[in-house]
């Protein structure tokens, strides 16, 4: 019977073949974007293996429970595509390997100590798959990767492993471009999926498959180097947009300039979209997918490190800020009780990866200030790793403050009552949380000294 990769079909009829169930999926990586995605694929073709090295993952999922949190709808999701048989899970890559015809591939792909891309667990994962693959198998990887490592150095190792050559069995790269917190959404068409293949066949299978599970439709690149910038690229757009807001966000003190207003005035005209200065940025992709172009490819890149070093000193700038308000009022970081609003990188995700209250709070204890730390989303485990005493939300109005941080704008702080706090300094790291008040000295970066308060 003739593979998907090797089928003489209209894409609508490769699609049909995917949905009926006859092709059997192994999804490598059952984390974060992993899940959801292995889910999101039970559902439309009912043939899918979750893949993962770590035992409690595989025997979750299994049971049909959900190791991941905080990803509406899959819970839900995966206890009915596990049920329905749709969905199973295993630690056992080469049997996985072995059944399977698509091969989708979503571990993760990290930095090293220097900041230079590290794919080793997705190249000793791909060894192992590649041993065990067909002729007719495709392998579609959703991990991040370097622009060319498709080309460069996943193809050869596929070749090298499973004794097959190119044009035998496809390869193609197709970006998860979701966000923690939105996962099903983003998967299942909150825009659509780009993809590249290693040639035209391969291109051909991906856009069969994930126009069935994506319904905003797949935009097909020419090839799979292409889809790898156009991931890189949404990240850089980001960092250096951000990075050019965090720059004049300094001249708040100088000028009477809010920024608030900057943004939504800019922004009114099509092509142009001003992001939001703050106290820095966090996250799994923004801050890393810069070196996977200034420390994998040649050539100088003196735009995006300088965006880069931007964005990481805004954690400093925060603390300046803090600083210098506490001085005006004749006060010091050295002994004052600093509250930090929020740990996590994102409002509403209960993640921490490379969140700026990490260097803010270490800085804050380095100057011998008291520190507090609350989050709402965040369990006291994962808060009490970054330092500071841990305090429940609905605890802060009993404490006795000097200055509060706010690092992320949770939802859960807009209905903070500012005005149950004696005055103190508040430093407002986030444009879209508002502390209309003018009881406390409210400082926000991009927008300068709000009000003097009552100090
Ligand atoms: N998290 C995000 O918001 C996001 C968004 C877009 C893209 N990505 C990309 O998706 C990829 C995966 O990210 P994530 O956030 O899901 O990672 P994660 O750390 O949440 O999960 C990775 C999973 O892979 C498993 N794993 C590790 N080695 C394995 C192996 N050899 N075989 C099978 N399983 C293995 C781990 O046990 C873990 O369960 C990364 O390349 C990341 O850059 C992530």
């Amino acid at each position: 019977m003739s593979t998907l990769y090797d089928l003489d079909a209209t894409t609508k009829d490769r699609t049909k073949v995917f949905e009926s169930g006859e092709i059997p999926v192994a999804v490598y990586g059952l984390g974060k974007m992993g899940l959801p995605l292995a889910a999101v694929y039970a559902e439309n073709c009912s043939n899918v293996i979750g893949v993962d090295i770590d035992p409690e993952v595989v025997n979750a999922v299994e049971a049909g429970d959900c190791p991941i949190s905080g990803e509406p709808g899959l819970s839900a999701l995966v206890e009915e595509t596990v049920r329905e048989g749709s969905l199973s899970a295993t630690t056992n890559i080469k049997a996985a390997a072995t059944e399977s015809e698509i091969h989708v591939a979503i571990v993760p792909t990290l930095l090293d100590d220097d900041q230079n891309p590290d794919l080793s667990i997705l190249k000793s994962l791909l060894k192992k798959v590649g041993a065990q693959i067909d002729a007719g198998d495709v392998v579609f990887i959703e991990s991040t990767v370097p622009p060319g490592a498709c080309r460069d150095e996943i193809l050869p190792l596929l070749e090298e492993a499973s004794r097959l050559n190119r044009g035998e069995f496809g390869l193609a790269f197709c970006p998860e471009r979701t966000s923690s917190g939105r996962a099903i959404k983003d998967i299942t068409g909150a825009y659509p999926k780009v993809v590249g293949g290693i040639d035209e066949a391969s291109a051909r299978v991906a856009q069969a498959v994930y126009e069935s599970i994506n319904d905003a439709g797949v935009i097909r690149v020419e090839n799979a180097t292409t889809a790898e910038m156009v991931k890189i690229t949404e990240g850089l757009y980001r960092d250096v947009n951000i990075a050019l807001v965090n720059e004049l966000a300094s001249v708040a003190d100088d000028l009477p300039v809010n920024f608030r207003e900057v943004t939504s005035a800019a922004s009114t005209i099509p092509f142009i979209n001003v992001h939001e200065p703050g106290v820095g940025v966090g996250g799994h992709c923004i801050p890393y997918y810069p070196y996977f172009v200034m420390n994998w490819l040649e050539g100088d890149f003196p735009l995006l490190r300088l965006a880069r070093e931007r964005n990481d000193r805004m954690p400093e700038f925060t603390i300046d800020c803090l600083q210098d308000q506490l001085a005006s009022v004749g006060e010091s970081l050295e002994g004052s009780r600093v509250l930090v609003l929020g740990v996590a990188y994102k409002p509403g995700v209960a993640e921490t990866r490379a969140t700026p209250a990490g260097p803010i709070i270490n800085q804050l204890v380095k100057a011998g200030s008291e520190v507090f730390v609350s989050d709402p989303v965040l369990d006291d485990e994962k808060m009490g790793d970054f330092g500071g005493e841990v305090l429940p939300t609905s605890d802060i109005l009993r404490m006795d403050l000097d200055a509060v941080v706010i690092v992320t704008a949770h939802e859960e702080f807009t209905e903070i009552d500012w005005t149950a706090f004696d005055p103190m300094v508040i430093i407002n790291g986030r444009q879209s949380m508002s502390v209309d008040n003018d009881k406390h000295r409210i400082y926000t970066i991009g927008s300068g000294l709000e009000s003097e308060g009552n100090l």
